[in-house]
């Protein structure tokens, strides 16, 4: 994070919360005054339904800018167009989501400010859905709201307890607590700071495909458990955006963890080591290629059909090697300008890492210390050394986000070479 340590927890962040048409809107406003006093600068945008149960004024009033309600409105497109409203932002914030907002957004649709809005925006975007929970729980809602977050779309909610209409059920929005506490988590999972409007920018990358895969694997042994590891993904994924935002063109092959999606980022999702191979060489060719993800190294050698029942003292599972990814990857010169690996090393990491560089034929590895307070695999803090043929560069202790825009000038530097 960019803040320091006693700033609010969205110090500075630019956040544009589009109010949909639902009763919770009321809940919205006490939203507004929360981010505030989180130190977020709140720019609103309603749509028409929304002005049915609170007014603009209102929100101004709390949010000390006028708020926008229409895309035909030329006196508010003369002060700041919607393009630049939604360039401006550095989230953007639906709450409450109603189940119309949500449909038009899986969509695509742009026939609203808000639409238009979120349609224009590159920045992350969290949704607070609201609604009767008959409305929640139809299969159209549920179908929208998987493809937003396959999108990287962040949901908060709805809670389940009593609903306007008298009824019980899923549908109540989040507690105007919960959606700050939320945002304020989501933007240290991957360092908000790695939106676009905080990373820094620029064409290191212009022109590169890059594929990264990143997270852990999860080897199936019954319908009920798999063996995973405890990777989370941060790094691969700070690794994404950093590219994005240096003008690549960035493939993210992800195990399973629970990040956005950055920006800007095509991201295919995976479970197990087969099944990232499998999408890393389908998404070839690729200009740089890191390989970021916990691969796990063995699977069991048949997945149980049923449940493996308790029976005996001890059980013992038979498996098998995973294939190398890396190195297969590596292996496929024709288009690959540039491979980089990771090492995870508990100790003499210098040794291992090197080996990995020949054993692999890599360009280029990136290995750090697991096992250690402050860094690894579920922190957000890492420090780490890269080693190439002839040379090494150390990278003290810091934010993954950072990290990833350091490595990612030190890749386009060894491209160069
Ligand atoms: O050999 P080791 O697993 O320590 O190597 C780590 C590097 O190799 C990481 O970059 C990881 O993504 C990659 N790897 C892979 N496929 C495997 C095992 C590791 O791509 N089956």
């Amino acid at each position: 994070m960019t803040a320091t340590r006693n700033a609010p927890p969205l110090q500075g962040k630019r956040l544009l919360l589009c109010i949909g048409g639902g009763i919770a809107a009321y809940k919205a406003l006490e939203l507004v005054r929360r981010l505030r006093e989180a130190g977020a600068q709140v720019q609103v945008a309603m749509t028409a339904g929304a002005q049915q149960f609170v007014t603009p004024l209102s929100f101004q009033a709390l949010s000390g800018l006028p708020v926008r309600t229409s895309l035909w409105d030329s006196a508010a497109e003369q002060a700041m167009g919607h393009i630049e409203l939604a360039r401006w932002a550095d989230r953007v914030v639906i709450a409450p989501a109603t189940a119309d907002l949500l449909a038009r957004l899986a969509h695509g649709l742009a026939d609203d400010l808000v639409a238009t809005l979120c349609l224009a925006t590159t920045a992350p975007l969290t949704v607070a859905p609201a609604m009767n929970h008959r409305m929640w729980l139809h299969p159209a809602t549920q179908a929208n709201l998987q493809t937003l977050r396959q999108r990287g779309v962040q949901v908060i909610g709805p809670v389940d307890g009593p609903l306007a209409e008298g009824e019980s059920g899923p549908g109540r929005l989040s507690e105007p607590e919960a959606i700050v506490a939320a945002l304020v988590q989501a933007g240290e999972d991957i360092g908000d700071e790695a939106a676009p409007a905080f990373a820094p920018s620029g064409e290191l990358l212009a022109g590169q495909r890059v594929l990264i895969s990143a997270g852990p694997t999860y080897e199936d042994l019954d319908p009920v458990r798999y063996l995973g590891n405890r990777s989370s993904g941060k790094m691969g994924y700070a690794l994404a955006a950093a590219a994005a935002a240096q003008g690549a063109q960035v493939v993210l092959v992800s195990g399973p963890v629970s990040l956005a999606t950055p920006p800007g980022v095509e991201r295919i999702d995976v479970r197990s080591a087969a099944q990232m191979r499998e999408a890393v060489l389908a998404a070839m060719p690729a200009d740089i290629y890191i390989g970021a993800a916990a691969v796990a190294d063995y699977t069991p050698v048949k997945v149980a059909a049923q449940k493996i029942k308790k029976s005996g003292q001890s059980l013992t599972l038979e498996f098998v090697r995973t294939p190398d990814i890396l190195a297969e990857v590596a292996a496929q010169t024709q288009s690959l300008k540039l491979v980089v690996g990771f090492a995870a090393e508990t100790h003499d990491i210098e040794r291992y890492a090197r080996a990995k560089l020949t054993d692999k034929r890599l360009d280029l590895i990136i290995a750090n210390q697991v096992g250690v307070a402050d860094g690894g695999f579920e922190s957000d803090q890492n420090a780490a050394t890269a080693y190439w043929a002839d040379g090494e560069r150390v990278f003290p202790a810091t934010s993954k986000t950072r990290l990833a825009e350091q490595l990612l000038e030190l890749i386009a530097q060894r491209l160069q070479a």
